[in-house]
């Protein structure tokens, strides 16, 4: 059996890189024939806590993110749709991972390495965050996990603590599979193509999900593009101009061979038209929701106990399978 899971972290204001990355991709999944249980997603609050953050802005960012996840097509009637926080399982498990998973694997971990450079202070979760992560997937026996490209090295590693902890004690895990989106993986920065679009970092080239149209269009237009004027996809020799191409094809569902434009002007006007054509409904369902709001902490509150009912019987066969037998 399939079961496709994805979590999304409220670290920051979520951008077009979390959109066509994993948020849309993840939405497209809920076909009307799926049982609500085949699709698992969820707000990692408890990641948020990796770096330095406000802790009067933490649920805050947590109920905007959920909406906005709402907004993009993350139907909770469709699928199990809780806060990680909410179901102590996940910490849980992540200790037992965590002590079947090496300090070395940890800290080669890109991200850790990324992040942990950026900051004078680095939070020991910020290096076990990889042990969470797995767990967040290995409870639900998750086997797809729709993710932007960022997070890849990750999922192998939960593929290997599954492999690893099945070996070493019962197999108990589904080792789990990345799934990358075709056209946007890797969404990069506007005004810098080198590198990808980041919530934690301020730049003219990030396009927020709730920036408004006129600014979206903005930006879309100042983005930096390479010499020459041939509109072709080629990620190494013309970075700007692909990451143009491939966040209009992710907008439109059209393939990127099939795009056709005689200029950069003529790409990023098209570029932005989609986006804007993406995220105007997107705003408009999001300021319904964000209007309720006790109406969606009920949501999480209900999927939450969904979680919780799912998670159970995981975490009972990993706690006894490593020998924690006591009652
Ligand atoms: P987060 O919150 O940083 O990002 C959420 C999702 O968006 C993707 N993404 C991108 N995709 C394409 N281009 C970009 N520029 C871009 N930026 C972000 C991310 O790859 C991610 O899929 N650790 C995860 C959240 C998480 C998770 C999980 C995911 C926690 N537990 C279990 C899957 C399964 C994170 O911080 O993603």
């Amino acid at each position: 059996m399939a079961r496709v899971l994805s979590l999304f972290t409220p670290s920051g204001r979520p951008t077009l890189g979390n959109l066509l990355g994993a948020l849309r991709p993840s939405a497209l999944r809920l076909t009307a024939d799926a049982a609500r249980t085949d699709h698992v997603y969820g707000i990692s609050d408890l990641h948020a806590l990796t770096s330095p953050h406000d802790p009067a802005l933490l649920n805050e960012r947590a109920l905007e993110l959920a909406g906005l996840a709402v907004a993009a097509g993350i139907d909770p009637e469709r699928c199990v749709f809780f806060r990680q926080s909410a179901v102590p399982a996940h910490t849980e498990l992540s200790y037992l991972l965590e002590s079947t998973a090496h300090y070395g694997e940890m800290q080669r971990m890109i991200q850790f390495k990324e992040k942990s450079a950026r900051h004078e202070v680095v939070r020991l979760s910020l290096l076990t965050y990889p042990a969470l992560m797995a767990a967040d997937i290995l409870l639900y026996q998750a086997t797809d996990v729709p993710v932007g490209a960022d997070q890849s090295q990750h999922l192998e590693l939960a593929r290997d603590l599954a492999e690893r902890f099945n070996r070493a004690y019962e197999p108990v895990f589904t080792p789990p599979r990345a799934v990358l989106p075709k056209a946007a993986a890797r969404v990069m920065d506007l005004a810098d193509p080198s590198r990808k679009m980041s919530k934690s970092m301020d730049s003219p080239g990030t396009i927020y999900l709730l920036d408004p149209v006129d600014v979206v269009r903005r930006k879309v237009m100042r983005a930096v593009t390479d010499s020459g004027s041939d509109v072709t996809y080629d990620p190494e020799g013309k970075p700007g101009v692909s990451n143009l191409l491939a966040i209009l094809s992710a907008c439109t569902d059209t393939p990127v061979e099939s795009l056709s434009y005689s200029s950069y002007g003529e790409l990023k006007r098209a570029t932005a038209d989609a986006v804007i054509a993406l995220l105007q409904p997107l705003q408009e369902r999001y300021a319904a929701i964000a209007a309720d709001r006790s109406g969606l902490e009920k949501t999480l509150r209900e999927g939450a106990e969904q979680a919780r009912d799912l998670a159970a019987p995981t975490l009972a066969a990993a706690r006894r399978a490593i020998g924690l037998t006591a009652a």
